[in-house]
């Protein structure tokens, strides 16, 4: 749990009912990735949607930029019906509305510097360059980079550190909320604690709501005030973070929670003897392969 004390008060995001259908390569009838999702998010809060790979998280945190089609349903932002807004709205609700990819190699632009990456939606908000610059130290030490970073290239940083400048890319013009997919998925994992930290300590400091997207549900309870789990495009089970993550009610959650990473070899063990015991058929494929 990030705070002693989950927060409170109007949601600030609501999904309700979404469906969200790919138009299929080959055949008429689409394909349904999403199917009558209900989620909410309030000032403050993490979210966690976790679930195994190609249930749909993705998709959900696209819909909710944009960036995939409502079928049905719809999805409210600080009051506001965003299910079919046009580039323009998208536009202006890009302030308040951010994300964080997995992979901090691809989602940097290589051949600008930090400092221009930093800078490109301060200017595109009319920020003038004197204000921008100060902006971007003010973001470079809120990710813990020194401010000499500002002058150099992507590629000369490790993964850890290109996901700080991604992260100061999404918190530049104050965001609501941040849709993160996967964030920490491709570190090692010293390197996804202190991301991990470094998002709470942010959420603190300033109050962003997190949607967090993972696989893997050890990382979703590090941080998350509720955890809401997705299986093959349907919503299973939801609710406060700790009574999901240590006494799932819905057997897929049990099955993903023995199947997360652990460190110790001991309680990995003890995991795959009792996820063994849950599901004799399913392990096979379910033994632990780790993909950070
Ligand atoms: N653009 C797309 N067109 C067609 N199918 C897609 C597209 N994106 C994702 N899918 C399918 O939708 C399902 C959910 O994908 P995704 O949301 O990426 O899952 P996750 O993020 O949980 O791994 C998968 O079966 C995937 O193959
Ligand atoms: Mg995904």
């Amino acid at each position: 749990m990030s705070t002693e004390s989950p927060p409170t008060g109007e949601p600030l995001l609501i999904v309700e009912d979404l469906d969200v259908e790919y138009r299929a390569k080959r055949s008429r009838t689409p394909f349904r990735a999403v199917e009558g999702a209900n989620l909410q998010i309030r000032p403050g809060e993490t979210l966690g949607l976790v679930g195994e790979s190609g249930s749909g998280k993705t998709t959900i945190g696209r819909a909710i930029l944009g960036l995939a089609p409502v079928s049905k349903g719809r999805i409210v932002f600080a009051g506001a019906d965003i299910s079919h807004a046009n580039r323009r709205a998208r536009q202006a609700l890009s302030r308040d509305l951010q994300v964080v990819f997995q992979d901090p190699y691809s989602s940097l632009n290589p051949s600008m510097t930090v400092g221009d990456i930093l800078a490109e939606p301060l200017a595109t908000a009319g920020t003038d360059r004197r204000r921008a610059r100060a902006r971007v130290a003010e973001l470079l030490d809120q990710v813990g980079l020194p401010a000499d970073t500002a002058s150099r290239l992507p590629r000369e940083f490790s993964g850890g550190q290109r996901q700080r400048v991604a992260i100061a890319r999404a918190l530049a013009l104050d965001p609501r909320l941040i849709v993160c997919d996967e964030p920490v998925s491709a570190l090692d994992l010293s390197t996804q604690a202190r991301i991990l930290d470094l998002l709470l300590r942010i959420q603190l400091e300033t109050g962003v709501s997190y949607l967090f997207v993972s696989h893997d549900l050890d990382v979703v309870r590090h941080i998350s005030h509720r955890v809401a789990v997705i299986y093959r495009g349907r919503i299973v089970e939801q609710g406060d973070a700790d009574q999901v993550t240590e006494n799932p009610e819905h057997p897929y959650t049990r099955r993903l929670l023995m199947a997360s990473p652990v460190i110790d070899p001991d309680r990995q063990a003890e995991r795959r003897r009792a996820r063994r015991a849950l599901a004799p058929t399913a392990t096979a494929t379910a033994t632990t392969t780790t993909t950070n």
